[in-house]
């Protein structure tokens, strides 16, 4: 399976943000990398825990930006992140339990939510953001 690499069309303008997504991105390929590794191995265990930490921290500082500058879409973008949280907690606590390496499935939708999330949703709060001067 291909890695995600990171291109400038991925920028939502936000120099924090795009760090965070940066990073996001190294931790998914990460698993990506590894994905014929035992599912009880460290190696795996360790980077799901990692990425799905992160990926909370970088909802939040996302989600206080929208609070702080009032940005309209943000129920409805805060509900998208829940329904990731919601979705990778139960994929892992599945996978631990009944799967041997882990499933194609899992790294394919890892991938192509952060990408559709980044492109899409994420890059709908570019022009505001800016505008508010904030990059
Ligand atoms: Fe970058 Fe909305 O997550």
């Amino acid at each position: 399976m291909e890695k995600i690499i990171w291109k400038e069309s991925f920028s939502v303008g936000v120099r924090k943000i795009d760090e965070q997504h940066k990073k996001l991105i190294k931790i998914i390929n990460k698993l990506i990398e590894t994905n014929d590794t035992k599912v009880y191995s460290e190696t795996i265990y360790d980077t799901i825990t990692k990425m799905t930490k992160y990926a909370d921290y970088h909802f939040q500082t996302e989600e206080q930006y929208m609070i702080e500058y009032d940005y309209p879409d943000y129920s409805a973008h805060k509900e998208q992140h829940r329904g990731f949280r919601k979705k990778t907690v139960a994929f892992a606590v599945d996978t631990m339990k009944s799967k041997e390496t882990l499933p194609i499935e899992i790294l394919l939708y890892l991938q192509n939510w952060l990408i559709n999330h980044i492109i899409t949703s994420d890059m709908k709060y570019k022009s505001f953001f800016n505008k508010k001067g904030l990059n």
